[in-house]
């Protein structure tokens, strides 16, 4: 079977056992049984401990060779030394995939890796697929299922999160949330021992809830089935590769048991099959919510509004040190501005509309860039200056977005000025377009369009090819 069918028991299960589900509320065993309840989960759910009769109102059982149903996936949350009889009680009862929630494997030393190599041979054997161990478990907000410790969902979206650090997984969550960007599943990998980046990659491309997927990875075990699984994904991909410096790949292989590898390797790779590398968790959310809202740029020419000079003079050295372009206006772009611009501002791009533009300058002149044919993107600052106004202009960037979709041509908005206009860039959010507070981050953001721009052509061009090599 391939990795669709394999994952599916896991990530769509009809019935889960809770195996170490505890009575205490302060262990890891309650509270996910607690959290899959919590969601609503509406197959059967059975806690598995030998020393309980019930659990969260629930009848517990010895062990899953006690569960007279069929199990699809098995949520093991025992310590670490225990969970090699669990799995061969799972292997009996023919469970069809287990998450492996314990620590204490590979990532601990040449013993925990030993205890890691006997759970993947029981698992194996059985035909189990495994996530983990030493992992955080998923979430997923579009079916309702948390088949994870630590309480509270991500907010419902398109893109997917893949983790290899837990905690990291939940603040990139709690990030997300705070920014009002919208997950569709959040999977912890752990020390990856079976189940993969490449299987979950080649299983959230057929994911009609994800969009684009996004992933923070300390190593990669397999490097050609990444790769292979990577060029062939259809939805753009955005990573963070960490361990890239001799002092964080140390302290990957302590986190998660993971070989970090030449950072260049990874940097070329990730280039060769159109992965969108990002630095951090906040670039990573950049580039992803670029990509899951706005369209790719048909090229690198990048128009530029501002309400302050300075705004629009960094956006334009971002742009041209980053690989953008900044061009020059087309005359006829430069008499259809002129009328809606004061006397003393220039026609030119970056446009400067000055500060005491309103909705209509602000709109009119994105609305006319939009129209240049020299320009591929545009980028909308405001800079919270006294007399600006910046929620006439959030409400003219909401106006374009909507109006010129059919233009396919990236917008994107720039905004300064921290808490005092928070709650207007909040407006911009809830619609779901990219808002950057600096200038660096709005440029990278229309590169990654860009970019994302010319990953579509080379598959397209790729496609043509083959259907023409086969007609
Ligand atoms: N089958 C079913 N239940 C069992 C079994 C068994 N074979 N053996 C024990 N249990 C029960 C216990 O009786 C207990 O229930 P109780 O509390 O009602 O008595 C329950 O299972 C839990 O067992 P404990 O021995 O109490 O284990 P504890 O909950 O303290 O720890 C755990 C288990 C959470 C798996 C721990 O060993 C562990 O690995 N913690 C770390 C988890 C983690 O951080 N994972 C990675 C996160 S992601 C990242 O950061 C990379």
């Amino acid at each position: 079977m391939g990795a669709v069918e394999d994952l599916r028991p896991i990530f769509s299960p009809k019935s889960i056992a809770v195996v170490g589900a505890s009575r205490s509320p302060m262990k890891i065993g309650y509270e996910i049984l607690q959290n899959i309840l919590v969601q609503g989960y509406s197959g059967k759910l059975y806690p598995i401990n030998p020393e309980a009769s019930e659990i969260l109102g629930l009848r517990s059982l010895p062990s899953v060779l006690a569960v007279k149903d069929d199990i699809d996936l098995a949520v093991i949350a025992v310590p670490a030394e225990f969970v090699p009889k669990v799995m061969v009680e799972c292997s009996k009862k023919k469970v069809k995939g287990a998450i492996i929630i314990s620590s204490g494997f590979g990532e601990t030393g040449e013993k925990g890796k030993a205890l890691e190599d006997e759970v993947l041979q029981i698992a194996k054997k059985g035909g189990i697929r495994v996530v983990g161990p030493n992992t955080l478990g998923y979430k997923d907000p579009i079916d309702n299922l948390d088949a994870a410790f630590v309480f509270g969902m991500p907010q419902r979206g398109e893109i997917a999160l893949i983790s290899q650090s837990g905690a990291l997984c939940v603040g990139m969550i709690y990030y997300a949330n705070g920014e009002h960007i919208g997950l569709s599943r959040v999977i912890s990998v752990g020390n990856k021992a079976d189940v993969d980046d490449a299987d979950l990659i080649e299983y959230l491309d057929q994911d009609k809830s994800t969009k684009v997927i996004a992933m923070y990875i300390e190593g990669i075990k397999d490097g050609k089935k990444f790769l292979d699984a990577a060029r062939k994904c259809k939805k753009p991909i955005v990573a963070i590769k960490a361990g890239r410096t001799p002092a964080g790949s140390a302290a990957a292989s302590t986190h998660t048991g993971s070989l970090s590898g030449s950072d260049a390797v990874y940097d070329s790779a990730f280039k060769q099959v159109h992965i969108q590398r990002a630095f951090d968790v906040g670039e990573l959310f950049d580039f992803a919510r670029a990509l899951t809202y706005q369209p790719p740029a048909p090229g690198n020419r990048v128009g530029i509004i501002s309400n302050g000079g300075g705004a629009g003079i960094m956006i334009a050295d971002w742009c041209e040190s980053i690989g953008l372009k900044v061009p020059n206006l087309s005359k006829k772009t430069m008499d259809a501005l002129r009328p809606h611009l004061p006397s003393i501002t220039t026609a030119r791009n970056p446009l400067d509309v000055t500060g005491d533009a309103r909705f209509h300058r602000y709109h009119a002149t994105g609305s006319i860039m939009l129209s240049e044919p020299n320009v591929d993107a545009l980028i909308m600052a405001c800079v919270h200056a006294g007399i600006a106004r910046p929620r006439e202009y959030v409400g003219a960037v909401i106006k374009l977005v909507e109006e010129k979709r059919n233009l396919k041509k990236p917008i994107v908005a720039c905004w300064v000025g921290g808490r005092e206009i928070d709650e207007v860039v909040q407006e911009l959010r809830v619609k779901n377009i990219p808002v950057y507070p600096s200038a660096m981050r709005a440029a990278k953001a229309v590169k990654c369009l860009y970019d994302e721009g010319k990953r579509l052509d080379m598959l397209g061009k790729k496609k043509a090819g083959k259907d023409s090599a086969g007609s």
